[in-house]
């Protein structure tokens, strides 16, 4: 794979980049070998030792840039492993995982096997699932397919024959089994789904959740990181076990587990990343010839989306709300999800649009006095649930950014976009390839050789800045 990452940057044809950046894109290239499993790559090599599912979106963002056909095979094992409702579920295990690395493992996790829906095991996988960032990646194979060979192209329009269906399901089990309601938001029953996992989003409606008799259980994340302070603490691992047990208990069954779950959320972030893979899947339709009908199909589901999305708008925060559906209220608190509309889902008002740049950049956000690198923490100071180093809590992440960056492009803001763009590769380029930084010290945190962060440098290196927008997203 060095070799072609040095193929890469020479052949790179929309201008040279700096020494330094070459070095990061060697970097990153090592580091997705090292974590390459063979046809999957794990998260990261000690904490995370098995297939995660976004993780693995992002991963093929960044090693389309150096294998198109390595990228597809990334998506082609995740999607192996979709349920029969088209779920894709948020970790496949890893068998040859060493002992005592991740908990809750295959064993735990083992029963949701036995549910008729799902896919073949071993391998087995957890019965949740992850924000869809995969339709973007797959466009984004396409991308980088269109500017190599005619064979090249030839590969990513079968791949992209060949996993559309897959997509298809995918965002139908989002749009019908997580949106009875019809609404355009995503429904999640666990804060692990939302993949911000103890952001304090989730604070008011954990609280409510009474755990009843439970065994102990290890935390072998723990050993993985500097600081048990860097992880979600105990009592939010307590509450995440609990709900695991309930999801066991009503066996996976989708339809029983929105009847008695006490954690049900409509979550904002998954909701217009849906929406974004959507404007994605519309694409990739047109590339694969799908029938009008389809098409219609997707357009809809994107639409409702935006509408959804629109309703959890709060005017006074200037930032989008995740909905408590047990409790029946938005939930409140300022974290980087309030980004999720207009911006990440597009095409809304521009006065909206206006309102939550202005959040972005200020003294809440990016604008913060304090920051190393003018980048906004996961969750903002002024949030009462605030903490500099504590995984979602705080921490600025190299994803969210390259989303945000994404997002800005989409929107016709390329200079803000570019701003990000900067300050992340300058936090990774001074601090390493970690899971997410301490926002005030820029301190790597979490797990260093982080595959998704490295993803997304070759993305910000490697990807076509002369290339317009896909779409115009907003009006
Ligand atoms: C973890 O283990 O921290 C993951 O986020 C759960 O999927």
């Amino acid at each position: 794979m060095v070799t072609q990452v040095e193929r890469r940057v020479r052949t790179h044809s929309w201008g040279k980049i700096s020494e330094e950046h070459e070095e990061l894109v060697a970097q990153a290239g090592r580091i997705l070998r090292r974590n390459d499993m063979g046809g999957w790559t794990r998260a990261a090599p000690w904490l995370y030792p098995h297939q995660w599912s976004w993780d693995s979106a992002f991963i093929a963002v960044g090693l389309a840039h150096l294998d198109t056909r390595r990228a597809a095979q990334e998506l082609r094992t995740l999607f192996a492993h979709q349920w029969k409702t088209g779920k894709v579920p948020h970790i496949v295990f890893n068998p040859k995982a060493p002992p005592h690395s991740y908990y809750p493992g295959a064993d735990h996790w083992a029963c949701a096997a036995a549910s008729p829906d799902a896919p073949l095991a071993p391998p087995y996988t957890s019965c949740l699932c992850q924000p869809p960032v995969h339709a973007i990646a797959v466009l984004r194979i396409w991308q980088a397919a269109e500017r190599e060979d005619e064979k090249a192209r030839a590969e990513a329009t079968e791949f992209l024959r060949e996993i559309y269906p897959r997509l298809l399901a995918w965002h139908r089990y989002l749009a019908t089994f997580r949106d009875p309601e019809r609404s355009g938001l995503v429904t999640i029953y666990h804060p692990w789904a939302s993949g911000t996992d103890n952001s304090p989003r989730w604070d008011g409606a954990l609280a409510a959740v009474e755990i009843g008799e439970m065994s102990t259980y290890p935390r072998y994340d723990l050993q993985h990181v500097a600081e048990p302070s860097e992880r979600p603490a105990s009592t939010e691992y307590d509450r995440y076990l609990w709900l695991v047990k309930l999801i066991k208990r009503a066996g996976c069954d989708e339809r029983a587990i929105y009847r008695s779950h006490p954690f049900l959320v409509k979550d904002v972030l998954f909701s217009a990343i849906l929406v974004a893979a959507n404007d994605a899947l519309l694409e990739i339709a047109e590339v694969v010839e799908a029938s009008d009908e389809e098409r219609e199909l997707v357009e809809g589901w994107a639409g409702r989306g935006r509408k959804g999305l629109e309703k959890c708008w709060d005017e006074k925060l200037n930032l989008c709300l995740d909905y408590d559906l047990r409790a029946d209220k938005p939930l409140r608190a300022r974290t980087v999800a309030g980004f999720a509309a207009p911006l990440i889902a597009g095409r809304q008002s521009l006065e909206r649009l206006a309102a939550l740049l202005s959040e972005l950049d200020s003294p809440a956000f990016a604008g913060h006095p304090n920051l190393r690198w003018p980048l906004p923490p996961s969750t903002s100071p002024k949030e009462r649930g605030f903490d500099p180093r504590s995984y979602w809590r705080g921490p600025t992440w190299p994803v969210i950014n390259w989303l945000l960056w994404y997002s800005l492009l989409q929107a016709g803001e390329a200079e803000r976009a570019e701003l990000i763009r900067r300050a992340a590769l300058d936090q990774i380029s001074s601090n390493g390839f970690a899971e997410y930084f301490e926002p005030f010290t820029g301190e790597p945190l979490g797990s260093n050789s982080q595959s998704w962060t490295a993803a997304v440098v070759l993305d910000w290196l490697l990807s076509d800045p002369l290339r317009k927008p896909q779409s115009k997203r907003s009006e």
